[in-house]
C-alpha cells in the first residue's frame, strides 16, 4: 500500500483500542470524533442488544475519523438489516447480530487507503485486490476483540458473497453463504445504489434499485430474502454519501 495514502488515523489510533468512557479529554479533535459518532449513530434509530452498544460505539468511532461516509452508510445498512432479518422470521439473537453485522460490515476498509477508498472513477486491478481485503480485515478485527461475536464476524466476511458463486473472498455458493452475510448483501446493495458515491455520481432511485434487487434474484442474492426485503412498506429514501 503506498505509504502517502495511509493517514495516522488507523484503527489503532483512532480510537478501536479504546472505549468511549475514554474518551475523556475534550480536544477539538476528541469533540469533532464524538460528534461523528453520534451522527452516524443517531442515523440508525434501532435498539442494539445492551452488550453490543459499547462495540459498535468504539468501531463505529474509529471507522468515522477514518471514512465517514462509510461509518454512515454502515447505519443505514444496520437499519436495512434489521428490517429484512425481522422479516425473514430470523431468531432474535440473529436480527440482533445481524443490527451489530451492518455496522460493522465496512469495517475492515479502516485498513484500506484513503486514495483508493475515495477515488473517483474506476479502480485498476491492484486496487481491486486491495478493496476485496475488507471482510476478512473487519471480521477479524471484531473476532480478535471479541471471540464470543464469531456469529456477527462470519456475517461480516460473507457480506460480498453470492448464491452464484462469483462473490469473494470465498467465493462460497447459495446457502453455504452464512444467513447473516446473504441479509447483509441486499441491505447493501440498496443502500450503495441509491446513494451518491465519488466514483459514481449518477445513482438509482428507489424504484430502480428495486428493480436491480430483483433482477439479481439468485444471481447476486438470495431470491427469497430479495422478496421479503421488496415487501417491506416505507423503503427510506436515499441517504447522504458513502462508500459500499
Ligand atoms: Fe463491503
Amino acid at each position: 500500500m503506498p505509504e502517502d495514502a495511509r493517514p495516522n488515523q488507523t484503527g489503532h489510533e483512532s480510537g478501536i483500542h479504546r472505549t468511549s468512557s475514554q474518551s475523556s479529554d475534550q480536544s477539538p479533535a476528541t469533540r469533532s470524533r464524538i460528534g461523528r459518532r453520534a451522527a452516524c449513530v443517531e442515523r440508525g434509530a434501532i435498539v442494539l442488544r445492551a452488550e453490543h452498544e459499547p462495540v459498535r460505539d468504539r468501531f463505529i468511532e474509529a471507522l468515522a475519523s477514518y471514512d465517514s461516509p462509510t461509518a454512515l452508510h454502515s447505519s443505514r445498512v444496520a437499519q436495512f438489516s434489521y428490517r429484512l432479518a425481522e422479516a425473514a422470521g430470523l431468531p432474535r439473537h440473529q436480527v440482533e447480530e445481524l443490527i451489530l453485522a451492518g455496522y460493522l460490515h465496512d469495517l475492515g476498509k479502516i485498513d484500506i487507503p484513503v486514495s483508493i477508498l475515495a477515488k473517483p472513477g474506476r479502480l485498476d486491478a491492484d486496487e481491486w485486490i486491495i478493496v476485496k481485503r475488507h471482510p476478512e480485515i473487519g471480521a477479524n478485527l471484531l473476532a480478535e476483540a471479541h471471540p464470543e461475536m464469531g456469529d456477527v464476524a462470519e456475517a461480516i466476511l460473507a457480506h460480498h458473497e453470492r448464491p452464484d458463486g462469483l462473490g469473494y473472498p470465498r467465493a462460497v455458493r447459495g446457502e453455504a453463504i452464512p444467513a447473516g452475510g446473504r441479509v447483509l448483501a441486499i441491505a447493501d446493495v440498496f443502500d450503495a445504489i441509491t446513494t451518491p458515491r465519488v466514483y459514481r455520481p449518477g445513482t438509482a432511485d428507489v424504484e430502480q434499485a428495486r428493480q436491480y434487487l430483483h433482477s439479481q434474484r439468485g444471481k447476486q442474492f438470495d431470491g427469497d430474502l430479495v422478496d421479503i426485503f421488496l415487501a417491506l412498506e416505507g423503503l427510506p429514501a436515499p441517504g447522504p454519501g458513502g462508500n459500499s
